[in-house]
């Protein structure tokens, strides 16, 4: 074995180094919590105050609202902050901050694995559980959205306390066109479930988004909340399938019908027996358009 098996406690040794990692924007925490409130409570005012204090975030909102992926363009082109908050409405500037928000997570300078192809990966799989809720009608679209998005977290933190190591890890996936979870377990020891699982608690997240972020990859072994974690399993790996993947094919072929993942979630839903995949493949080659484009028009910003 070329590489050295990281043992558990190294990891939480250099996991010790989770204070590195920048947490969600400051201003987030606050949004956030204001936008739990009853709809006709809130101040669509305060909203832009709050995106506003930020310039880069407050930017990269702008560009997400003019996107097909969340604006309707009933509007036309959205040109101020107070503009894209009312015409994408309460929910969906919550998507999208939060979105903008974790964007920003990654370590700065060169990563094994490219920010802008992991980025799409993660907007991509939002995007698609959130459809999936909806369609399947299985819970809310918004918690599905911010579990996709979120569900590889593990990644983040590999990348910023295990850089050298996840790299090696990364290659081999590359290499072997095999999911990265596996190459991360035969060559660390472990795998971005378990160490986002250790974020994810870190920062206390809600209990079914670390149930997602820590069995997404096996969603069998989800005590609790496993229709969510299902969902996710089965975004991601449509994702992965797609060109939302980690910037590699992976060499086996997948049947979604027969995926221990999607047999749990046709159990749990009974909306998955009508469900029409063709048409949630088709939509899918159009949302990759739109995420390529929208994730680097991001990182420019
Ligand atoms: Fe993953
Ligand atoms: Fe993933």
């Amino acid at each position: 074995m070329t590489t050295a098996l990281v043992e558990k406690q190294v990891l939480l040794e250099r996991l010790d180094g989770l204070r590195q990692i920048p947490t969600i924007p400051a201003v987030l925490t606050p949004l956030l919590h204001y936008l739990q409130q009853p709809v006709e409570q809130i101040d669509l005012r305060e909203i832009t105050d709050f995106l506003a204090r930020d310039k880069s975030l407050a930017a990269q909102c702008l560009h997400m609202a003019n996107s097909p992926l969340f604006g309707s363009g009933r509007w036309g082109r959205v040109e101020s902050l107070r503009g894209a908050v009312v015409s994408l409405g309460v929910h969906h500037i919550s998507d999208i901050a939060m979105s903008c928000g974790v964007l920003n997570l990654l370590p700065a300078g060169k990563t094994s694995i490219d920010p802008t192809v992991f980025w799409e990966h993660s907007l991509g799989c939002a995007l698609v559980c959130r459809r999936l809720a909806r369609k399947i009608n299985l819970c809310d679209p918004g918690k599905a959205y911010l579990a996709g998005l979120l569900h590889d977290l593990g990644i983040i933190v590999n990348l910023w306390v295990l850089p050298k190591e996840f790299g090696a890890a990364f290659n081999i996936a590359r290499a072997e066109g095999i999911p990265l979870h596996e190459a991360e377990q035969r060559s660390l020891g472990f795998t971005h479930c378990d160490s986002g699982h250790l974020l994810a608690e870190n920062w206390g997240l809600a209990p079914d988004l670390i149930a997602v972020v820590t069995h997404h990859h096996s969603p069998e072994q989800s005590s609790q909340d496993s229709g969510l974690v299902a969902l996710v399993h089965v975004a991601d790996l449509l994702c992965r399938m797609s060109s939302l993947n980690y910037g590699y094919a992976e060499q086996r072929q997948v049947n979604l019908f027969e995926d221990d993942g999607f047999s749990l979630l046709a159990q749990i839903s009974t909306g998955l027996k009508n469900f029409d995949w063709a048409r949630l493949t088709f939509e899918l080659d159009s949302y990759m358009d739109e995420v390529h484009s929208l994730v680097r028009a991001i990182y420019r910003a």
